[in-house]
């Protein structure tokens, strides 16, 4: 069968030969219909982040999956069934997280990422995995499966922001995303149509006219130009915000997010920056943590019930949204098209069968 793969920071991505995977007892055969690209997937072929398995130079890509099960091999999942597989994998036997259902609180070393960290992802024509780490996927949302993982990826990282509040009585109004790539209109899109929040904001470093940007409007969400408008200003030319989301990966936002946030408020970290040493005002953070009671939290990876919420969150986004975001599926042939990235692009997949 044919699978994408890369040897991290030193070429770009190629199509190789691999034999079809045999479900060993207990896994189910999987066909993949579509993979889809973020910003993770590009520091992996960078060699900026993640590794190979162990003993091979190469890693097949891709962690944003959907896949219809082929041959149920005596599981309970039905052949046809449309399924979205989650990232993390064990990587000797079983551990306590894996065992909780929480393998997305495992620290590094008790877990493998597909795609990502020491195991191979979900671009090849085929792969297999065990039924508890499949989430069925209506059939009418197949073709936008591929953005279950990181509506998952959004599900944790809110679900730990708000519980973090969950000691008093908030009641958020605002919510602000930092990056309009694909993870942050994501979650743009769910905090202003599924969670109802009176006011939704998004920072960019972008002119218009842009794609991003006429999806942050068509959403009736206010757009902050990072160039224009300092993190620290925001609550002054806008409002302290209640709820922060950070999908830049830029570091100084771990801090600016202090300044940006309304007493009580909760900041969510979810970007992966390189190292950055820079100056910040150490006393002047601290004290606005405490003296207005906010929180930062940091969030990775999702769990299976954070799959099954996002199945359900795809369901009640619009489609005019994920037509727009999801800006160009490719054949296994365009492979360099589908990596490609600039500014009339925000997600991409490669498309390996049809439902
Ligand atoms: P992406 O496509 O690279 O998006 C990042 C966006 O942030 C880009 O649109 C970029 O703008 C914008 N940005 C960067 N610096 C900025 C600044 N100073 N001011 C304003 N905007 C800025 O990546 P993604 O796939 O959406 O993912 C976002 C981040 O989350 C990445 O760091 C990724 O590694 C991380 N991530 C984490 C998890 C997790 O589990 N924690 C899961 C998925 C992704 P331009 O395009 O204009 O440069
Ligand atoms: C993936 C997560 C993963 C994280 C860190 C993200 O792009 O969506 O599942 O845990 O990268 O490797
Ligand atoms: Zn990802």
């Amino acid at each position: 069968m044919k699978a994408i793969a890369v040897e991290p920071g030193a070429g770009t991505p190629q199509v190789v030969e691999r034999p079809l995977p045999e479900p060993q007892s207990g896994e189910v055969l999987i066909r993949t219909l579509r993979v889809g690209i973020d910003g993770t997937d590009h520091e992996v072929i960078a060699g900026a982040y993640g590794e190979t398995p162990a003993g091979q130079d190469r890693l097949i890509l891709g962690h944003e999956a959907v896949g219809v099960v082929e041959d149920a091999n005596g599981t309970d999942l039905a052949e046809g069934t449309v399924v979205a597989p989650t990232v993390r994998r064990p990587p000797n036997g079983s551990n306590p997280y894996f065992e909780a259902g929480e393998p997305d609180m495992a620290p590094e070393g008790q877990y493998l990422e597909c795609g990502i960290v020491g195991a191979d992802g979900f671009m090849a024509e085929y792969f297999t995995a065990r039924p508890k780490y499949l989430v069925s996927v209506p059939r009418e949302l197949a073709e936008q499966g591929i953005l279950v993982e990181p509506l998952s990826v959004t599900e944790k990282g809110i679900e730990h922001a708000i519980a973090s509040r969950s000691a008093f009585d908030w009641r958020p109004e605002s919510a602000l995303v930092l990056g309009n790539g694909s993870l942050g209109l994501l979650t743009l899109a769910v905090f202003k149509e599924v969670l109802d929040y009176e006011r939704t904001y998004c920072l960019g470093r972008r002119d218009r006219p842009d794609p991003t940007l006429d999806i942050i409007d068509k959403l009736g969400s206010t757009y902050i130009d990072s160039r224009e408008t300092p993190m620290a200003d925001i609550p002054t030319v806008y409002e302290g915000i209640d709820i922060i989301y950070e999908a830049t990966g830029y570091a100084k936002h771990a801090f600016e997010t202090v300044e940006a946030l309304a007493p009580n408020g909760v900041g969510a970290l979810l970007g992966v920056p390189d190292d950055w040493t820079f100056e910040i005002n150490g006393g002047h953070l601290h004290r606005e943590l405490v003296l207005h009671n906010k929180a930062l939290v940091g969030s990775v990876n999702s769990n299976r019930d954070h799959f099954a919420a996002a199945v359900k969150t795809l369901g009640q986004l619009p489609e005019w949204f994920t037509d727009d975001l999801i800006t160009d599926v490719y054949e296994l042939e365009e492979l360099e098209a589908a990596f490609k990235t600039d500014d009339t692009t925000i997600k991409t997949a490669v498309e390996f069968s049809r439902i």
